[in-house]
């Protein structure tokens, strides 16, 4: 059994997942309401909520898994990337739930983690297969030969997606975090209302703050009428969003001569986009929402691929911002 921490930025998560890639417990303790007003991640507050809440959260995995520290043969973390002292707050206490135990230790890259999600549960996505992940600091195309490791074949060159969704709904007056209130409102509104720019920078990357400046723009010109016509526009600026994501990932697979497809990332809970990623000519995988947005059981899902660091190797390891 693998129990693994993932704290890289505003959600406190620990899980407990077997080598097989069976779930016994997936915990999310999300600090979301608590930097909503500030319209965004305050990484002082998140790391200090992920010190109060992390040995609480730990012992909750172990206890829904039904599981002791005792059943318990790997440590696994999220290392890097992400926000450096949220981060610290993970490592230090995986080292110390290892050390005590002399367990093995894994740290692992939290991308690779979104890269690997739909290897999880009870029907795998076996390799090779494209990955897009999209999230609020990241979007790419990654191809996967093995779940070892990844190799990225496209990403954003600006914004991530899910920053657009998040300062999007800032412009549309939505609150924060983005992406769910844009997801929301959209079903209202009509998609073809507005023509939002896709701009295609290379044949595999994105590019997402020129749509962002458009809607800017859009909303200006519409004065008071704005409002009214939210819907129209989250609808519309949705759109763009997801038709870039869904034509690149349309591209790669072509390219690379792909017939499997497992997305992954907080964008990849919204509802248009899994909806579209179903008409591409790939047979595909989409995770359920608390395996795409930041969780540690895709964190043990990427350690199970990966060379663990017996103890006492792995004391002076430490956390990184960028990998
Ligand atoms: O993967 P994630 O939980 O954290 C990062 O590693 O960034 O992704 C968070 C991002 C936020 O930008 C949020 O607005 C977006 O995922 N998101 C969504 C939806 N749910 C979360 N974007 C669009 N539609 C959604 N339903
Ligand atoms: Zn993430």
């Amino acid at each position: 059994m693998i129990l693994a921490l993932e704290t890289s930025c505003d959600d406190t998560c620990a899980a407990v997942v077997s080598a097989e890639g069976e779930i016994a417990s997936n915990v999310i303790a999300s600090q979301g309401l608590l930097h909503a007003r500030y319209g965004g991640v305050v990484p002082e507050i998140a790391s200090r909520h992920h010190l109060e809440l992390v040995d609480a959260v730990t012992a909750d995995a172990l206890e829904r898994a039904g599981a002791r520290l005792d059943d318990i043969d790997t440590v696994a973390v999220t290392r890097g990337p992400g926000l450096i002292g949220a981060l610290l707050v993970g490592v230090s206490s995986a080292k110390a739930l290892a050390a005590t135990r002399q367990l093995p230790l894994v740290p692992v890259d939290h991308l690779h983690g979104h890269v690997v999600a739909s290897t999880l549960g009870p029907d795998p996505v076996a390799a090779p297969y494209l990955s897009l992940v999209a999230s609020g600091g990241h979007t790419f195309l990654a191809r996967v030969d093995h779940p070892s490791g990844y190799s990225i074949l496209g990403q954003t060159l600006d914004d991530a997606a899910g920053e657009a969704f998040d300062k999007g709904a800032r412009l549309l007056g939505l609150g924060y975090p983005g992406g769910p209130a844009i997801d929301r409102l959209a079903r209202e509104g009509d998609p073809a209302a507005f023509d939002f720019p896709r701009s295609a920078p290379g044949e595999l990357d994105f590019s997402f703050s020129g749509l962002k400046t458009s809607l800017l723009y859009v909303i200006r010109d519409l004065g008071a009428e704005a409002e009214s016509r939210a819907a129209d526009l989250a609808a519309s600026y949705q759109r763009a969003i997801v038709d870039a994501l869904v034509e690149r990932t349309r591209a790669g697979l072509e390219r690379e001569g792909l017939e499997r497809l497992a997305i992954g990332g907080g964008v990849a809970a919204n509802s248009e986009l899994r909806a579209a990623v179903e008409g591409l000519d790939a047979e595909v995988w989409v995770p359920p929402v608390e395996l795409c947005t930041d969780n540690a059981a895709m964190i043990a899902g990427a350690a199970r691929f990966l060379e663990p660091v017996e103890y006492p190797g792995y004391l002076g390891l430490d956390a990184v911002a960028r990998l």
